[in-house]
């Protein structure tokens, strides 16, 4: 009998440790594919301009824009988008390092008798901003010009500081400005807040273009997956400029 006792005792406790052991594994099979995405990524969004032509770095650049299409789904929420054609610019100010100084600039009031290209992008330095999305719109600065916008806008969901050192980078002309987002304040006004958190970056901005005129947006567009330029490139946003 108390042999039974001991062996019932045994196989409980084989029983636990096996269930542990299984939850163990669970989790740990949810992390590796985390981790693999975590390892590549930093590279690449941190150097990617600044590596360019650097042989070992752009095969990490690589590996980082693979591990970000296979996860390009996740935390990709859509939030309701309150920069529909009509709608009213929202005031929320966003911020700029000018000489050392953090300026405070509400864009709808920016632009009020003027028209403005206002280029939403997830954050400074990712591959698809800094080597598809942006360069664009600083290439074609002057079409955009003849096509009657005033300033391109290019809003980073990245801090002032960081969003000055993408501008020194990319050297755009006075007609293109770079300004941040760094607590998500306007894109959580617009109604287009990216959480990325489960990537390791935050909150962020979806991709978006708007031609704002007079304060209202005249058109607008955000990419489906924020890791593509499709329906916000300088292209499209260019065409659509020189319709109206
Ligand atoms: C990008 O390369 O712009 C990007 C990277 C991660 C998430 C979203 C966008």
């Amino acid at each position: 009998m108390r042999m039974t006792a001991v062996h019932a005792q045994t196989e409980q406790m084989r029983q636990d440790r096996s269930a542990r052991c299984a939850e163990k594994h669970r989790l740990r099979s949810r992390t590796v594919p985390l981790r693999g995405l975590i390892r590549p990524v930093p590279a690449p969004c941190a150097f990617a301009g600044a590596t360019r032509g650097a042989e070992s770095l752009s095969r990490g650049r690589i590996q980082g824009i693979q591990a970000l299409e296979r996860f390009s789904t996740w935390g990709m929420s859509v939030c309701e988008d309150h920069m529909k054609t009509g709608s009213e610019l929202p005031s929320t100010p966003v911020q700029q390092l000018v000489n050392g100084e953090v300026r405070e600039i509400d864009l709808a009031a920016r632009s009020a008798g003027r028209t403005m290209v206002l280029v939403s992008v997830p954050g400074a330095f990712t591959p698809t901003c800094s080597d598809q999305h942006v360069p664009g719109f600083i290439r074609e600065a002057q079409a955009f010009r003849d096509a009657g916008a005033d300033e391109i806008v290019i809003l980073a969901a990245s801090d002032f500081f960081v969003v000055k050192a993408w501008s020194d980078q990319l050297k755009p002309p006075e007609t293109v400005q770079f300004m941040a987002d760094g607590s998500q304040k306007f894109a959580r006004a617009a109604g287009q807040i990216l959480d990325l958190t489960d990537l390791g970056l935050g909150l962020r901005s979806q991709r978006s273009a708007a031609v704002i005129r007079d304060g209202k947006v005249a058109w607008s567009a955000i990419e489906p997956d924020a890791t593509a330029v499709t329906i916000t490139s300088s292209e499209v946003v260019l065409s659509q400029l020189q319709r109206k």
